[in-house]
């Protein structure tokens, strides 16, 4: 791999700044999780079906809420995510709301456990993070029991088009800054951070060429989140709001497992 270590010194302070911005956010209503324990949407459970008993790795984790909801309906569950201060809070969350639950810090694309589970998860906002998808897929790859299973809930990559972004992936491509973040407060943190688009036969290539057979595919003509500049179009779904065309993938699902 490339020598991405001054990108992810960036994004890494961007998550710093943004992580205490997220805690508090009405999006991630933290306290409303605290009593319901529940913060997985129709689309990752549908698929997911029974967790219990599973070994669960959910990369990317941010501060937990996923992880923690995972492992409340009976998964023994790993989040990782390189962020100290959101590995920090998630493993106070567990505490606080007495869910066991192990929390480890580190780079994805550096991740090696010596431990092999038998469902490996990731979603929303998680691989545009990483330069490198074929390391990723490795990542994967080695952390999965054979006939394991790989569950990628993702933004689609078409999005990037209505960003006016490029969609293939450009490794040399620009940083970028952001006032705020994707969720409420925080209006006053500068973020720059660098993202990578990934296509989806990148994708597709960075599982299949590391051992991974796809088994389900979907796109979601909305997104289960209200992030800025969105309308909810019928309960729990929402879609851009000045976009004359309101019939696009906003949202796809994966499934894959290991050969
Ligand atoms: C948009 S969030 C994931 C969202 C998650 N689905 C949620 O809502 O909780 C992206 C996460 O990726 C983490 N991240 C970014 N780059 C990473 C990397 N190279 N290795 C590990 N974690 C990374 C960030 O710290 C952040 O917590």
């Amino acid at each position: 791999m490339s020598d991405f270590s001054q990108h992810f010194k960036k994004n890494l302070q961007s998550w710093e700044n943004r992580t205490p911005v997220h805690i508090e956010s009405r999006f991630y209503d933290n306290e409303k999780f605290k009593s319901t324990k529940y913060s997985l949407n129709d689309i990752e459970r549908s698929i997911l079906q029974d967790v219990s008993n599973k070994s669960m790795l959910h990369l990317q984790c941010h501060f937990g809420q996923d992880t923690l909801s995972l492992a409340n309906l009976g998964a023994i569950a790993t989040g990782v995510d390189f962020s100290p201060s959101a590995i920090k809070a998630a493993k106070e969350l567990s505490d606080e709301i007495n869910v066991p639950c192990r929390f480890l810090e580190s780079n994805v694309l550096e991740l090696n456990l010596d431990e092999e589970f038998d469902i490996v998860f990731s979603s929303y906002g998680a691989i545009g993070w990483l330069p490198d998808l074929n390391k990723w897929g490795e990542v994967i790859a080695k952390h999965l029991k054979k006939g394991g299973t790989f569950l990628l809930v993702e933004i689609h990559p078409f999005v990037s088009l209505f960003e006016g972004q490029d969609y293939f992936f450009d490794k040399d491509m620009n940083i970028e800054k952001e006032k705020g973040s994707y969720t409420d407060g925080g209006e006053n943190i500068d973020s720059e951070f660098y993202w990578w688009n990934h296509s989806l036969t990148e994708i597709f290539v960075a599982l299949e060429s590391n051992g991974l057979k796809l088994q389900s595919f979907e796109e979601y003509n909305y997104t289960p989140y209200h992030v800025k500049g969105m309308v909810e179009r019928e309960p729990g779904k929402y879609v851009l709001k000045d976009r004359k065309q309101q019939n696009l993938p906003y949202i796809f699902s994966l499934k894959a497992t290991k050969k």
